[in-house]
C-alpha cells in the first residue's frame, strides 16, 4: 500500500506512542522508529514529516541520544516535542541550559497565532510541561513562536525550512489544544491528505490477505480477546472456511465468556470458519493445584496452552499460515525496548510458532494501536459488546486468584466479577473505566452471617484509570456504587464474607494482582 505516512523518531520519551496514536487520530498513518534508525533508512521510507519525541536526557550531555544535522536538511518538515526541540535547538546552533526554574504540570502559554501551529488556538492555551533543561538561545534562522511566564522558549520556527520546536507536550490531553496544534503539523505543513481510515484499512487487508492466502490452509488460536477475534473476523471475511479457529477454554475464563465465544464464532454464529472448542478445564486444575507461587502458575498456564493448541494442531495437520494478533504496540516495544526488567512474563500466543507445523505468520493488526483494533472490530460488524471488552490477562482469572487456584475459587471470582461488572454497567461507568475486575485475595476472615460465624475469602475489586497500562490510578468509583457491589457479592457468591477496594495506582502495584 501507497500511504503517505509521518515519522517519529523516538528519543525513550514516555509518551511516544501517545504521538503516533494522536497523529493517526488525524487519519495521517504514523510509525515509530529509533533515535538509533540510520538517516537512510528514514529517507527511504519518504516520509512527509518527522516528529522528535521527548526524552530523559541533556541534550547537550556527552553521550546523549542525538541525530545526524542532515536529518533537517532533507526539505521534510520536522516537529521536534520537548526533548526533542532541545535537541532540534541544540544540533543547529541554539543552546540548552539547565533552567532557572523547573517547569511541570499545566502551564499557561502564550501563543503566536501567525505561526502555522497556532493559528486556530487561543492565544494564551493550557499546556503540559515537563522539563529541567530549557533552550536559552535558539538557533539561527528560528523565530520564538510561544513563551510562558518562566519560559522564554515555549516554541520556535524556521517557516522557510518548516523546521518546529515545542517545549510543551501537544499529545498528552491536558494539553487542551495538542490535538489542533499537531493537527496543523501534519495537515497543515506536511500537507497530508488524511487518508488514513479504518474502513479502508479493512478493506485492503481483506483483499491483502485473499491474495497472500490464496487456496491454503489458516490455523488461529482464538482466546475471545479483541484482538485475537478482530484478527480471526478478518480472515474469516477474507477466506471463510480456509480458516480454522481453536479457542482454548482453560477453565480461567471469566463467567460464561467460553459459551459467548462459542455463540459468536460457533455453528450457530455469523461466520463461515472451522471451529474448534477445547474444553481443557480439568487439565489446567489439575496442573495448578498446589501451586501457588505466580510466575510459576503463568509459567504453567502458558506452557499448558501450547500443549492443548498443539494436540489440536497436529490433529488438523499441517497448515500453511498461522495467524497471530499482534498489535503495534508490541511491534513497538519488542523492537525499540530497553532493557527493562521482566516483572511479569506476559503469557500472550506468542510462543506458539515453534510448535506448530506451518510455513509463514500472518499478523493482520500489526500495524494498529488498540483503539484502531476496535475501530475496525466495528468496521467488521463485531458487537460492540466484544469489541469493547475489557483487557483480560492471557492467564486469566489463574492471576487474579491469589494462591492455588481450583475451580471452587474460579467459581468464586467469576460470580463476584460478573457482579461488579454488572453494577458498574448499570452505573454508566463501563466505558469511562479503563480497567476493572474483581479478584480473589487468599486471605480468610471470621464473620457473622444470621447468627453463624463465617470463615470466608475475601474479594478485592480493582478499577484503574490508566492512559497506556503502564501506569495506572485507581479510578473513584462513587460509593453507593461500591457498597451496592458489596452487599450483593456478599449475598450470592458463597464462601466470601468481605470485600475490599484496592486503592493502590501502578507503580508501586501492579493492575493484576499477581
Ligand atoms: P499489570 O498487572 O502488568 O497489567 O500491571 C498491565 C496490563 O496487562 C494485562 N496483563 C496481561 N495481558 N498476558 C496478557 O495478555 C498476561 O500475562 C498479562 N498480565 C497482565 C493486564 O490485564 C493489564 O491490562
Amino acid at each position: 500500500m501507497n500511504q503517505e505516512k509521518v515519522i517519529v523518531i523516538d528519543f525513550g520519551g514516555q509518551y511516544n506512542q501517545l504521538v503516533a496514536r494522536r497523529v493517526r487520530e488525524c487519519n495521517v498513518y504514523c510509525e515509530i522508529y529509533s533515535y538509533k534508525t540510520d538517516i537512510e533508512q528514514i529517507k527511504a521510507m519518504n516520509p512527509k514529516g518527522i516528529i522528535l519525541t521527548g526524552g530523559p536526557n541533556s541534550c547537550y550531555e556527552t553521550g546523549a541520544p542525538t541525530y545526524t544535522k542532515e536529518l533537517f536538511e532533507l526539505g521534510i518538515p520536522v516537529l521536534g516535542l520537548c526533548y526533542g526541540a532541545q535537541l532540534m535547538m541544540h544540533v543547529l546552533g541554539g543552546k540548552v541550559e539547565k533552567a532557572p526554574v523547573r517547569e511541570y504540570g499545566k502551564t499557561a502559554v502564550m501563543v503566536d497565532k501567525t505561526s502555522a501551529l497556532f493559528g486556530n488556538v487561543a492565544e494564551t492555551t493550557i499546556c503540559w510541561m515537563s522539563h529541567f533543561d530549557y533552550i536559552s538561545q535558539i538557533a539561527p534562522g528560528f523565530a520564538i513562536s510561544a513563551h510562558t511566564a518562566d519560559c522564554p522558549v515555549a516554541a520556535a520556527e524556521n517557516r522557510d525550512k518548516k523546521l518546529y520546536a515545542i517545549q510543551f507536550h501537544p499529545e498528552v490531553l491536558h494539553t487542551q489544544e495538542g490535538t489542533k496544534m499537531l493537527y496543523n503539523f501534519v495537515r497543515g505543513v506536511c500537507g497530508c491528505a488524511g487518508t488514513w481510515r479504518m474502513d479502508s484499512f479493512v478493506e485492503n487487508s481483506i483483499q491483502a490477505i485473499r491474495e497472500k492466502v490464496g487456496n491454503g490452509k489458516v490455523l488461529c488460536a482464538l482466546s475471545g480477546g479483541v484482538d485475537s477475534s478482530v484478527a480471526a473476523v478478518m480472515l474469516a471475511k477474507a477466506i471463510g472456511n480456509q480458516l480454522t479457529c481453536v479457542f482454548v477454554d482453560h477453565g480461567l475464563l471469566r463467567k460464561d465468556e467460553g459459551d459467548e465465544v462459542e455463540e459468536i464464532f460457533g455453528p450457530k454464529g455469523n461466520y463461515e470458519l472451522n471451529f474448534i472448542r477445547v474444553n481443557a478445564q480439568e487439565r489446567f486444575y489439575e496442573k495448578l493445584a498446589g501451586v501457588e507461587e505466580p510466575e510459576k502458575k503463568r509459567k504453567i498456564i502458558g506452557e499448558e496452552f501450547i500443549r492443548v493448541f498443539e494436540e489440536e494442531a497436529k490433529k488438523i495437520g499441517a497448515v500453511d499460515f498461522l495467524v497471530q494478533g499482534t498489535i503495534y504496540p508490541d511491534v513497538v516495544e519488542s523492537g525499540l525496548g530497553g532493557e527493562s526488567v521482566v516483572i511479569k512474563s506476559h503469557h500472550n500466543v506468542g510462543g506458539l510458532p515453534d510448535y506448530v507445523d506451518f510455513k509463514e505468520i500472518i499478523e493482520p493488526l500489526r500495524d494498529l494501536f488498540k483503539d484502531e483494533v476496535r475501530k475496525a472490530g466495528l468496521e467488521l460488524g463485531i458487537p460492540e459488546k466484544l469489541v469493547y471488552r475489557q483487557p483480560f490477562p492471557g492467564p486469566g482469572l489463574g492471576v487474579r486468584i491469589i494462591g492455588e487456584v481450583t475451580a471452587e475459587k474460579v467459581k468464586i471470582v467469576q460470580d463476584a466479577d460478573a457482579i461488579y461488572r454488572e453494577e458498574i454497567a448499570k452505573a454508566g461507568l463501563d466505558r469511562t473505566i479503563g480497567q476493572y475486575f474483581a479478584a480473589l485475595t487468599n486471605m480468610r476472615s471470621v464473620g457473622v452471617m444470621g447468627d453463624e460465624r463465617t470463615y470466608d475469602y475475601a474479594v478485592a475489586l480493582r478499577a484503574v484509570n490508566t492512559i497506556d497500562f503502564m501506569t495506572a490510578e485507581a479510578a473513584e468509583i462513587p460509593f453507593e456504587v461500591l457498597q451496592t457491589v458489596m452487599s450483593r457479592i456478599i449475598n450470592e457468591v458463597r464462601g466470601v464474607n468481605r470485600v475490599f477496594y484496592d486503592l493502590t495506582s501502578k507503580p508501586p502495584g501492579t493492575i493484576e494482582l499477581e
